[in-house]
């Protein structure tokens, strides 16, 4: 595993296992699975529905707590400054842990700055070891980070946002980069929404090193320095995702995969 070494030296798996969909007996099972082949970042939600099943997951693993580290998102229910700290009290309780390693603002709410504040105070007081945005990007992200400035407060940590090789949002990863804010792509196989993992160019260009177009999807995002949290329900998956270190994309290869990108998102929803 390679890691992104985050302010305070706590270090940060370029690879963590998505858990959008997991839930239940079946959801524990599959977290399971995801710690038992070496995944030590998970990335879970309020929206999702399934902070019990992750915390049952890490209890169950025998895992020490610093030995995983747990990524949370506070969703539309907490968008406000107390409404915030509630949703942090929430997310501690369902995983029933001490502190959150990460908590996000999952989406750029009207009232992001107040939760911000939040989630600073939540950081103080060690609720949370680290604190980010997921999905600020654009003029959003521009106006949260001169806000941010103006304030005197300090920045996110990290922006977890939709980037996968059809949409790699080169003008957010560019202004993250000045700010020396780490990314996290969300959606890395899209979600289903394109067959990435039967494209021509990725499969062409696994074919020539020996790896699936699954492995070149996340090689080539990890080579334009973003983090990834794919998901799978599958072991063998689970184990050919995270099997992304030993080999190297060439300049051609990330210029032909390059030509994938649209520029647009897949999903609209921001
Ligand atoms: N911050 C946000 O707003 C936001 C939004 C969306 C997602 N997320 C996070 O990002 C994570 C990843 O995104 P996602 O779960 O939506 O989708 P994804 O990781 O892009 O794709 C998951 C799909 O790919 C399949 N898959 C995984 N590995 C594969 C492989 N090696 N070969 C073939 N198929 C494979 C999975 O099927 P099987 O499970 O059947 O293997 C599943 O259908 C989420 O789980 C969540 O943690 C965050």
């Amino acid at each position: 595993m390679e890691y992104v070494r985050l302010e305070n030296g706590d270090r940060l798996p370029k690879v963590g296992f998505g858990t959008w969909d997991v839930r239940g007996r079946a959801g524990v099972r599959v977290l399971t699975d995801a710690l038992a082949v070496g995944y030590r970042l998970l990335d879970t939600a309020h929206m999702y529905a399934n902070e019990r099943e992750v915390g049952e997951a890490l209890r169950a693993s025998g895992l020490a707590r610093d030995e995983v580290f747990v990524t949370t998102k506070l969703d539309r229910p907490f968008a406000g400054r107390r409404e915030a700290r509630k949703g942090i009290e929430h997310s501690l309780s369902e995983l029933k842990v001490d502190q959150l390693d990460l908590m996000l603002i999952h989406e750029p709410y009207a009232q992001a700055r107040d939760m911000w504040r939040t989630l600073v105070e939540a950081r103080e007081q060690g609720l949370a070891r680290h604190i980010g945005v997921s999905n600020f990007q654009g003029r959003f992200l521009t106006d949260f980070l001169a806000w941010c400035d103006a304030e005197g407060l300090p920045q996110p940590e990290l922006d977890q946002i939709e980037c996968h090789a059809y949409w790699t949002q080169g003008k957010t990863r560019a202004e993250l980069a000045r700010r020396g804010i780490p990314v996290q792509a969300w959606a890395p196989f899209t979600e289903g929404r394109r067959r990435i993992f039967a494209e021509p160019t990725l499969v062409e260009v696994g074919a020539s090193c020996g790896k699936t177009a699954a492995q070149v999807a996340l090689r080539y995002l990890l080579q334009l320095g973003v983090g990834v949290v794919p998901k799978s329900a599958h072991r063998q998956r689970m184990e050919e995702n995270l099997d992304v270190f030993g080999f190297e994309l060439s300049a051609d290869d990330m210029a032909r995969i390059a030509t994938l990108d649209g520029g647009h998102s897949l999903f609209g929803w921001y």
